[in-house]
């Protein structure tokens, strides 16, 4: 299956399992486009979005805040600590505010699972909804960023020996990736801590031990150790986390000469993976953030169709 030439209108992207294979793949195409610098970019200035990050972030945030001001959007300052959520008003109040005023797009990161459900059903919200990451659920745009990533390397998803390892249960990146990359026709493995893995996995993939399958794999992609999401319990010290299953130098020498490595990052430097390998030939994590703008700027657009068929 390739990129395909389809204009993707969205009313909100909440979740991957929302969009069909034609749009995901019409959404790559669209993001290859503007990195190709393809696009002629119109006068967006009278649609006003807002960058709602209840959790901390630099990549998500910052790349759908450049994505936004490339595509010319009017871009709404918003700090929850400076704002009424620090007089206790509620996501909902806020978004609803925020409609109010005029805004037609809020990105949000949250960190419920699946804050977004009252926001799309509410019939007094009329701001759409792009999910910038949901507690341990979904992040899109980082899917889409990933599967671009993949896809420049390849070319294709069928076939493709793919391994997401890590902290699974935590993970909203490893949830959005494996469904899609499934239905895309790749071949999912995953391996990590049995405490963090769940049977809801055996659906997508086989679960393996790392040196068992590594020097078949074409992509390696790494998820992030969620400390915050563990309330307190450590059950690995770093270097045994590493040891077990990171990527070390040892493990990187087993990779084929094709494979590719991912993490959506921040990155545990010598946890998941060696300090040395981050900008390893094989590691593609400046790429996957480098490409995040472009398939944001892709979102957005088709966010922005979406509300002009309404
Ligand atoms: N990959 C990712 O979501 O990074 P941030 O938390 O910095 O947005």
């Amino acid at each position: 299956m390739s990129v395909v030439n389809h204009r993707v209108a969205l009313k909100n992207l909440v979740s991957m399992e929302q969009l069909t294979n034609e749009d995901v793949l019409g959404l790559l195409s669209r993001g290859s486009e503007y990195k190709a610098g393809k696009v002629t970019l119109s006068d967006n200035k009278k649609h006003f979005v807002a960058n709602l990050f209840f959790e901390n972030s630099t990549r998500t945030h910052k790349s759908f805040e450049v994505a936004e001001k490339k595509l010319g959007l009017t871009v709404l300052d918003f700090n929850t600590d400076t704002s009424a959520v620090n007089k206790g008003e509620t996501l909902y109040d806020t978004v609803l505010t925020m409609s109010a005023l005029g805004t037609e797009i809020c990105v949000i990161r949250h960190p419920e699972d699946e804050y977004y459900k009252e926001l799309v059903e509410s019939p007094t919200v009329t701001a759409s909804i792009v999910n910038g990451g949901d507690g341990s659920g979904q992040h899109p745009s980082q899917c889409l960023l990933d599967l671009l990533t993949i896809y420049e390397e390849f070319g294709k998803f069928e076939g493709l020996k793919i391994a997401i390892a890590g902290d699974l249960t935590h993970s909203r990146v490893a949830k959005s990736n494996m469904q899609i990359l499934k239905r895309l026709g790749a071949e999912l493995y995953f391996y990590g801590p049995e405490e963090w893995y769940a049977s809801e996995f055996d659906d997508y993939g086989t679960y393996v031990a790392i040196d068992q399958i590594i020097d078949e794999l074409d992509v390696l992609m790494l998820l992030r150790v969620q400390h915050e999401r563990h309330d307190g319990r450590q059950s690995f010290s770093k270097e045994a986390y590493h040891r077990q299953f990171g990527l070390t130098k040892e493990r990187y020498k087993s990779l084929k000469a094709s494979a590719i490595i991912m993490h959506p990052a921040p990155v545990n430097r010598d946890v998941e993976i060696a300090d040395s390998l981050v900008e390893a030939p094989k590691a593609r994590i400046v790429t996957q953030m480098a490409n995040g703008v472009f398939v944001r700027m892709a979102i957005i657009e088709a966010i922005l169709n979406g509300r002009s068929e309404k």
